[in-house]
């Protein structure tokens, strides 16, 4: 009888895929996915331990988890099993089951190819199972091939880990070292993607333009040769990637904006500060002047590249002129779209223990200066859009009936009045309004009947 499976995903896309993956290796025990915790042969928490508040959020989920496990049980229904993984497991796994015991499986990122094992060991045994080594086999050689993506967009992973060790973050100690996939592995997933009706693929790693992985046919590929051999898949109309390091855009990669169609002209690379003094106490090993000349480089081989970031505020250190100096970089490259944090000191990374603490009313207000700047930023992006005609690749039925969403290449939500049956198409549409989260548009080709005609690459 098949069992229910329920996954909440935490923190970045690696996790989104990393979940989709879970579900496929189950599957061959019976697990379908479920969309909710309630009545759940098996609840996974994909957890994130990147900001404090991150890496909270698992213990109160576990708290609505815990009665839910225990009315089953009580019914007679059955064991609920309850499983942490990803991030927080990997970094306080022990804390997980010292401070929620009723939890039966704790697994780390590089592990979960191993669930059916753990599921079965943790059904003989009364006690949890906790598995969160860096085994010497690599995940994705033990993985089942991805089951039929739902949806006109799909993420591959292709790196993962990092050997940058910025000083504040954890994600060097919670994934491991770096590891790139073969080129073939690479291509083969992608072709399996595109044959399921994929049209779009973003290509995954925790420091993705770090990929230095085997070619096809030997030797070493570098990501801008990689995002070639890819482009070349028939089918397959859209290439990202995310997320970037500004150390790791090499020449190759920049020429690969200038050469590649399929590449979209949206690029995240998060530069965290403007300031050479807090890049340096960060460790990220580039200063603000070559962030923006990287950026110059990639805006002449792409004109109309548009670039995203991330920020923190308040890192350890930062006096009013480096935080001067970040809304200084802002205002001078111009970003269409940007996450921005408060410094969360992470346990064991050399950045928490550092002195010079900003206080958090600062830290408050800096990012509300921050984030209204980058504010007015995306939104004038958007409005650059308006009368524009663009192509979208339409992913979803909309909220209204009738209406269905799709993304332009800028990653922007275009809502537009037009048949569903267009859902997994690109279509070239005109932008008629700017929303506060979206454009809205319309088709501007009269023939509804013919798609193809319209479809663009
Ligand atoms: N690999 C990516 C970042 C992954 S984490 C990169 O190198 O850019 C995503 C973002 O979370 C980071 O870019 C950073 O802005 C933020 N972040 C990471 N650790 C943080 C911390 N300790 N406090 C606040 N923000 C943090
Ligand atoms: Fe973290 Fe820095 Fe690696 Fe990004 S590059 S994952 S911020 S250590
Ligand atoms: Fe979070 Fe781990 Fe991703 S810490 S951001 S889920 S790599």
């Amino acid at each position: 009888m098949a069992k229910r499976l329920f996954i909440k995903t935490y923190g970045c896309q690696m996790n989104v895929y990393d979940s989709a993956r879970m579900a496929d290796v189950l599957q061959p025990l019976g697990y379908v996915p479920a969309d909710s915790p309630e009545g759940a042969d098996m609840v996974i928490l994909n957890t994130c331990h990147i900001r404090e508040k991150a890496a909270e959020k698992v213990y109160s989920e576990l708290g609505r988890l815990r009665p839910l496990k225990q009315d089953r049980e009580a019914r007679g229904d059955g064991r609920m099993v309850i499983a942490v993984g990803g991030c927080v497991a990997q970094a306080e796994g022990e804390e997980i089951l010292a401070r929620a015991p009723y939890v039966d499986l704790v697994f780390g990122p590089q592990t979960y190819h191993r669930l059916p094992e753990m599921v079965a060991r943790a059904a003989r045994a009364r006690s949890a199972v906790l598995d969160v080594e860096f085994p010497v086999e690599a995940k994705f050689d033990h993985l089942p091939d991805n089951e039929a993506p739902q949806g006109a967009s799909a993420f591959l992973s292709i790196q993962e880990g990092c050997d940058r060790f910025c000083t504040f973050c954890v994600v060097p100690y919670t994934r491991g070292a770096e590891y790139s996939r073969d080129a073939a592995a690479i291509a083969a997933e992608a072709q399996r993607l595109v044959a399921a009706g994929v049209r779009e693929i973003t290509l995954l790693g925790q420091n993705v333009n770090a990929w230095h992985g085997r070619g096809v046919g030997g030797g070493e590929w570098r990501l801008g040769r990689l995002i070639r051999h890819l482009a070349e898949i028939d089918g397959l109309a859209r290439i990202r990637y995310t997320t970037s390091h500004p150390r790791d855009v090499d020449d190759g990669l920049i020429a690969a904006h200038g050469a590649v169609d399929k590449l979209m002209p949206y690029l995240h690379l998060p530069v965290q500060s403007g300031s050479d003094r807090i890049l340096a106490a960060m460790n990220r090993q580039h200063g603000a002047d070559d962030y923006r000349r990287t950026v110059d480089r990639l805006r002449a081989a792409r004109p109309d590249i548009a670039l995203s970031s991330d920020f923190i505020v308040g890192f350890p250190g930062e006096t009013d002129a480096d935080f001067a100096a970040t809304l200084r970089l802002v205002s001078e490259v111009g970003f269409a779209g940007a996450y921005s944090f408060k410094f969360s000191a992470r346990p064991g990374t050399p950045a928490a223990a550092m002195e010079d603490v900003v206080p958090e009313r600062v830290k408050d207000e800096r990012l509300e200066t921050l984030q209204q700047l980058l504010g007015v930023q995306e939104a004038a992006f958007h409005r650059s859009k308006d009368g524009a005609a663009l192509p979208v690749l339409f992913e979803r039925r909309g909220r209204r009936p009738g209406q269905i969403v799709g993304r332009s290449p800028w990653m922007q939500a275009v809502i537009v009045e037009a048949p569903e049956r267009l859902i997994g198409e690109i279509v070239d549409c005109r932008i008629v309004r700017i929303g506060a989260h979206s454009l809205h548009g319309e088709v501007t080709v009269a023939d509804h009947d013919s798609p193809t005609q319209r479809v663009c690459a």
